[in-house]
């Protein structure tokens, strides 16, 4: 197998992930790092035992014509100016999510990798796992829902990382598009189809000044978190029309806040066929009650793969299969518009708290560079 040349823009908490997965993956070789903080980037080059060369300034990284594509984990106020700067150095592009901080740098993004005509993938990582592409077979090959009525997800855990730019609504675009575009791809991609009006509710109401939560993250040093803007907890309705719903609860607040509770996350469905899916993701289950036979089952998805990433399963087959992409030019599974509409949920409900109203997804999509098409679900890779 022909080794793919690679940069790595960004080896902080996320960064330092890409490289661990890369570094097991023998299809990889990591020619390259860059990174503003010269701790992290002497950190990530002596981890490739001094293979990679550090740059401090990425255009630099950049230049090198020996390198086919790039990983790029940078904050995501920055994504559009590093990812317009990869495909016009003529790279393939992984982009971590959310793509941007708003509609129209995402729009740009797209719009560059596609006159550039490189591969953009976006780190939403749970595309990739074999838990959620087994829910996905559960419900649309086996049908265990049947058509599926309303879905949910409840992710309450501890904070994001003492980092100030996690907590700003400027540089994230929104904790629920920092988030929760992870879980609106869960939502599309299972239901095949757009939310048509999201009405949410939220505040910033622990994390605040005067506050004492004090948070614990591996390899960061411990802080109290009483500054940002970000909503710390929120409740989200989504209406997909045909009377058909969802609802997220996120909590960001939890304690203990040492992730000793781990990232603990629920995906539930109920189908026009009464029949009720409950998933844990950190446990590994999908459980089926209820419906016409009233029949229980329990579908153990625990899968060695999923096991080898850390942060969220999935996080190596990403990898390998955008690695395949590059050699093969197949297209990317969660390309920039599956990384578009997994946000469009997502400012809706920013919107929706800051301004005390239901919101329509066509008023976020005309903010958009992009024609308003109708939801299109790209077929699952096998
Ligand atoms: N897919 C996932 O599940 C997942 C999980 C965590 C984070 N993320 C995403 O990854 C991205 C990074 O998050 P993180 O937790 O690693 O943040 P971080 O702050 O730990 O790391 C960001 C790194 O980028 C570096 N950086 C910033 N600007 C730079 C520039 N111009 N040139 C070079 N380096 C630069 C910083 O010095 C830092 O080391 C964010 O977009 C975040 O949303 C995704």
């Amino acid at each position: 197998m022909d080794k793919v040349r690679l940069g790595l823009i960004g080896v902080g908490g996320m960064g330092s992930e890409h490289l661990r997965c890369l570094l097991l993956d023998e299809g990889a070789e990591v020619v390259a790092v860059a990174d503003l903080d010269e701790g992290k980037l002497q950190a990530a080059v002596e981890r490739t035992g001094g293979k990679a060369k550090g740059y401090k300034d990425y255009h630099e990284l950049l230049k090198r014509d020996d390198i086919q594509a790039v990983f790029v984990a940078v904050p995501e106020f920055r994504h559009k100016a590093v990812a317009l700067d990869v495909f016009a150095a003529d790279k393939d592009l992984f982009l971590e999510k959310p793509m941007a901080t708003n509609l129209r740098d995402t729009d740009e993004i797209i719009l560059a990798g596609r006159q550039a005509g490189k591969l953009l993938q976006i780190g939403l990582v749970y595309r990739y796992a074999s838990f959620f592409r087994g829910m996905k077979r559960l419900l649309a090959e086996q049908q265990e829902l049947g058509r599926i009525l309303m879905m949910w997800c409840i992710e309450h855990r501890l904070s994001f990382p003492p980092i100030p730019w996690y907590h700003s609504q400027e540089k994230t675009g929104g904790a629920i598009v920092e988030k929760d575009c992870h879980h609106f791809d869960i939502f599309n991609w299972m239901l095949e189809r757009r939310a048509k009006r999201v009405c949410a509710f939220g505040a910033r109401s622990v994390l605040v000044p005067g506050g004492d939560y004090y948070c614990e993250w591996p390899g960061l040093k411990p802080a109290v978190i009483d500054y940002g803007d970000n909503v710390d907890h929120a409740e989200i309705i989504l209406d997909y029309g045909d009377g058909i719903t969802a609802h997220l609860s996120l909590n960001l607040a939890l304690r203990p806040a040492d992730l000793s509770l781990g990232f603990p996350l629920e995906i539930g469905g109920i189908g026009w066929n009464g029949r009720k899916m409950v998933s844990h993701v950190d446990e590994g289950t999908i459980t089926f009650t209820g419906g016409r036979t009233a029949e229980s089952q329990t579908h153990d998805m625990k899968d060695e793969q999923d096991a080898k990433a850390l942060a969220h399963a999935g996080g190596m087959q990403e990898h390998v299969e955008f690695l395949e992409c590059v050699r093969t030019r197949r297209p990317t599974y969660a390309d920039g518009v599956v990384g578009r509409e997994s946000m469009l949920p997502a400012f809706a409900a920013e919107r929706s708290i800051k301004e005390g109203r239901i919101v329509e997804i066509e008023e976020i999509m005309d903010e958009g560079l992009l024609p308003n098409e109708p939801y299109c679900e790209p077929p699952m890779p096998r």
